[in-house]
């Protein structure tokens, strides 16, 4: 690609006169911004505080500065804000967030969640189950923005219940005031409700795949916040469920799967193997996917789906701040990031009675093949111990939590669909700064998902990255990517 089309291809570029209309939201949003140089035609980042320096100077009217197109969505609304502002001359709200302003939203919205009686909490969730299943779809079935919109911010708010209910029990247990299975049963209302308005967002958005490029729009909405990433995740998640099942009933993705394991996935599973052999003992005879994955590639049953949906929503509900969690900056506390699962499935599992999947799916989402962080290995040593180690792990991959529970697989389906899209949320959340403040296409972000965490280590699962490259060639962009399955 020349260096023209990859502008083109990249980057979105803004005028002057286009500049002067958003200037202040550029800056206080300090999106990032790019010129080209006139020597050698390379893009040179431009400093967005300095953009009062430019636009008054008649010097630069003609010049171009130029921004990631993953910040589109930011100036579409910059200017749709300015233009409003100019009519009304005051700000209006209309979604979009600094993080400053998003978290001090949550933060009114967590005291008034606090001051709820529980039964408040129940009612809440109970009115938006209903609403959401009365809400209509188009005659082609496919969701309204609105609705997508609805059930964005009714994600939110779950999560915040989620989160505050927890966290309230859990200093009432360090407090000795109640102990865990008391808590576990003065939530458990909260606990169905959740679960039931889960299962009605499962069902919306299995409807159809074509409403996941609804929410393509709405995913870019970030506030780098911890509680958006996890509903951001929670409707991807859901939307990658619903595509993996679509994938299998069009008869599709098994047969293509079982022609291409020798030559493409055996020698991932073949090293995970190896890669973990001082660690674990798994078995190693990989003669097909069933050998890998217990029972081979399979649909998702809708009862399931429910549960590794709502370990998707709760996956991070015990991380206070906001962290840059696994790969990526050095310098970074690494231990304070590990602390971030084991809190997340403390609150899980101590707090609430949710069922085995829910808990694993949240405390196996940074497992990594064995080369990531979580609580498997302790599981793994104390069977270990019980059979003097003459037992192998006899797959690499199940469906079944009990079999986890038990370490006959070494890793949980559900949750090794939660490192993708949680892996991939982190490259692409414009809000969020990775990698030295570095932001990346879907494309870019699928290449490094390839090369660091598939072909460098397995982190990721290489048949499901397949179904999540497919994925996204469905609901980004139509020709933003080739590899097909
Ligand atoms: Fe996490
Ligand atoms: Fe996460």
């Amino acid at each position: 690609m020349d260096k023209i089309q990859e502008l083109k291809a990249k980057f979105e570029p803004l005028t002057i006169e286009d500049i002067k209309q958003i200037k202040d939201n550029l800056i206080s949003h300090n999106i990032p911004l790019f010129r080209v140089d006139n020597k050698d035609g390379s893009l040179k980042e431009f400093p967005t505080e300095q953009l009062s320096l430019i636009v008054e100077n008649p010097k630069y009217s003609s010049m171009i500065l130029y921004t990631p197109k993953n910040f589109s969505l930011f100036i579409k609304e910059f200017k749709e804000m300015s233009s409003i502002q100019t009519n009304n001359n005051e700000k209006t709200s209309n979604g979009f967030k600094t993080p400053k302003e998003a978290e001090k939203e949550m933060s009114k919205r967590i005291a008034e969640i606090s001051k709820m009686t529980y039964k408040e909490k129940v009612g809440i969730l109970e009115t938006y189950n209903k609403e959401l299943k009365e809400v209509k779809l188009d005659e082609k079935d496919v969701m309204s923005k609105n609705a997508a919109q609805q059930i964005v911010d009714v994600g939110n708010d779950m999560g915040l219940i989620a989160k505050v209910t927890m966290f309230e029990s859990m200093q009432k247990i360090k407090e000795e005031k109640i102990t865990k299975d008391q808590a576990k049963i003065e939530n458990q209302e909260i606990t169905e409700t959740t679960t039931e308005l889960v299962s009605t967002i499962v069902n919306m958005l299995s409807v159809n795949t074509e409403t996941q490029k609804v929410f393509t729009e709405l995913k870019n909405f970030s506030d780098g916040g911890v509680m958006s990433h996890c509903n951001r995740v929670f409707v991807s998640y859901v939307n990658f469920l619903a595509f993996y099942n679509n994938l299998i009933k069009r008869r599709h993705l098994v047969p293509t799967v079982r022609s291409k394991f020798k030559e493409t996935y055996k020698k991932y599973y073949e090293k995970i193997v190896d890669d973990n052999a001082n660690n674990y003992r798994i078995y190693g005879g990989l003669a097909s996917v069933e050998d890998c994955i217990d029972k081979g590639i399979k649909s998702i049953e809708a009862e399931e789906m429910y549960l590794y949906s709502v370990g998707a929503l709760l996956h991070d509900i015990g991380k206070v701040k906001d962290l840059d969690y696994f790969e990526g900056e050095a310098g970074r506390d690494y231990e304070r990031i590990k602390k971030h699962l084991f809190n997340s499935y403390k609150l899980v599992s101590q707090t609430s009675e949710y069922p085995l999947e829910v808990i694993l799916t949240v405390a196996l989402h940074h497992e990594y093949y064995g080369l990531g962080y979580g609580p498997y290995i302790d599981l793994y040593k104390l069977k270990a111990q019980k059979y003097n180690n003459s037992f192998h792990i006899s797959r690499i991959m199940s469906y079944d939590a009990k079999s986890i529970d038990d370490c006959e697989a070494f890793a949980y389906f559900p949750a090794k669909m939660l490192e993708i899209i949680d892996v991939y949320d982190a490259l692409i959340d414009p809000a969020r700064k990775y990698r030295g403040g570095k932001i990346f296409t879907p494309e870019e972000a699928l290449n490094i998902i390839k090369e660091d965490f598939i072909e460098k280590h397995v982190k990721l699962d290489p048949i499901l990255y397949d179904v999540f490259v497919e994925f996204l060639s469905n609901a980004v962009e139509k020709d933003l990517m080739y590899a097909k399955l």
